[in-house]
């Protein structure tokens, strides 16, 4: 399995968590391919025939970011709109993605608890819901997402050890088989923090 997993953090020098589970993966050597995407796109000038090119060379996509404002870092978001274009991703020609895994994992500033209060009752999953109907528009394989709440708060030893559960998961060939995403998974997640 072909493995690039594209790190979305606007300073990963400073970054605690993502920068350690890049190295946790990078390490690993299960990684075909990691990339500092701010570092290659400083200007966010993104070079959409390479980005083509790396994602039609690897079968599994893993996408790693900071959670923000509720969604993605902005460098993802243009990545998004420039390179998933029509009859190339989607579109009546358009299937160069389909059958890849889409892999998301996240860090989280806020407590699971918060993510499942009262006032607004929502969900990690419901929040990434625009990836999981942007992975059906490409035919892609929507894996089922990972995070790890209080990211500003936990030990280093609690980083690593959710970095060395992605190590273990990110290249398990059981995670690509066809799945919905579970409602009744979600809804024991939700029992666990209620
Ligand atoms: C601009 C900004 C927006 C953020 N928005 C959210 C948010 O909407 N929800 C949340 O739970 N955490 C939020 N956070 C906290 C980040 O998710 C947290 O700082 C990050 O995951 C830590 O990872 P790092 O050590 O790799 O930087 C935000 C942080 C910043 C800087």
């Amino acid at each position: 399995m072909k493995i690039l997993h594209l790190v979305f953090h606007p300073n990963l020098e400073t970054s605690r968590v993502n920068k350690t589970w890049k190295h946790q993966l990078q390490d690993s050597g299960k990684i075909t391919t990691s990339r500092d995407m701010y570092a290659e796109y400083p200007d966010f000038n993104i070079d959409v025939a390479r980005e083509h090119a790396l994602l039609e060379a690897h079968n599994r996509i893993v996408i790693q970011f900071p959670f923000y404002w509720y969604s993605m870092t902005p460098l993802l978001k243009k990545w998004l709109d420039d390179v998933l274009t029509t009859n190339w991703a989607y579109g009546p020609q358009g299937d160069k993605l389909k059958g890849k895994d889409l892999q998301l994992i996240l860090s989280v500033g806020g407590r699971a608890k918060f993510y499942t209060g009262f006032d607004i009752f929502t969900s990690i999953p419901d929040l990434l819901r625009p990836f999981q109907l942007t992975a059906n528009l490409t035919q892609m394989n929507y894996l089922v997402p990972e995070w790890m709440h209080e990211a500003d708060e936990v030990d280093d030893e609690t980083i690593r050890h959710f970095g060395n559960k992605w190590v273990s998961m990110v290249d398990d060939p059981k995670r690509s088989e066809p799945r919905q995403f579970l409602y009744n998974e979600m809804m024991d997640d939700l029992q666990e923090v209620i």
